[in-house]
């Protein structure tokens, strides 16, 4: 039987900074160039977003549809992975990064192993792709992450998805993630099989990260770009913070305290 992941993740094993879509918004978010320059700045572990090509492969984009951070149109869950590799992903950006091209798991697995490097993938279905695009994102982590000392920690606002992690029974973390707090959000978390919560940090204080603590849960939150916010937050004791700022809150920057 596969070890549980609370017994995996005993001590914790991620650091506490994690760049939000590779590098924030310094590079196209969601692309090998973010991540490579999240890592410039000193970042050990990335936030992503996951969703589906028409043909089933995991690739990273934010949005349902391809208008904002790509050369293409329309929903992107309905275009073949063939199809979606020949967008470009960065000209939206700046011209330093025309040409990049959307990047599927698989790539994103050996860019990190490669340089010892961790990841939370965001799982960022389609609309109606919910519990098949948690299955395969579970799947795929599973197969990618195989033999690795830290798995990626898997997060959804998507209830429906993480029940499909969950199902497919593969012992990979997972975080509920939370825009806002619901009178349920604990017990949610604890039957979901989560490890984690990730709470976006207007909504997040002292009481309620007692509350995940004394649930056994770690408690994260998200995106965090002001370093008074941040230390007060570590003070509290909060577990990880997602930001964009990571030229100024790199984990190496005195601002930034360490890993
Ligand atoms: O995973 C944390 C954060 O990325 C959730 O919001 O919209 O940036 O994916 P969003
Ligand atoms: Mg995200």
């Amino acid at each position: 039987m596969n070890p549980t992941p609370k017994a995996l993740l005993t001590p914790w094993p991620y650091p506490r900074w994690i760049a939000h879509r590779g590098a924030g918004k310094l590079a196209p978010e969601n692309t090998l160039a973010a991540f490579r320059l999240g890592a410039k700045h000193g970042f050990r572990m990335f936030e992503c977003d996951v969703k589906l090509s028409a043909d089933g492969e995991p690739f990273l984009l934010h949005d349902s549809d391809l208008n904002r951070t790509t050369s293409g149109l329309g929903a992107a869950g309905r275009l073949r992975w063939d199809e979606l590799s020949r967008l470009d992903a960065g000209s939206w950006h700046s011209p330093p990064y025309a040409g990049e091209p959307l990047l599927r798991l698989e790539a994103l697995a050996r860019w990190l192993q490669a340089n010892d490097l961790m990841v939370n993938l965001e799982i960022k279905p389609s609309p109606g792709q919910e519990a098949l695009t948690g299955a395969v994102v579970a799947r795929e982590a599973a197969r990618w992450w195989a033999g690795q000392a830290v798995p990626p920690l898997l997060s959804s606002f998507s209830v429906e998805a993480l029940r499909a992690a969950q199902q497919a029974n593969l012992g990979l973390p997972k975080a509920l993630l939370l825009e806002e707090l619901r009178p349920t959000w604990l017990s949610e978390a604890l039957e979901l099989g989560c490890v984690a919560v990730v709470l976006h940090h207007p909504h997040l204080n002292s009481e309620n990260m007692a509350q995940a603590h004394a649930a056994g849960l770690k408690m994260l939150t998200y995106t965090v770009n002001d370093a008074a916010r941040a230390q007060a937050l570590w003070a509290d004791g909060l577990d990880g913070l997602i930001t964009d700022a990571v030229d100024k809150l790199a984990p190496d920057h005195p601002s930034g305290g360490t890993c």
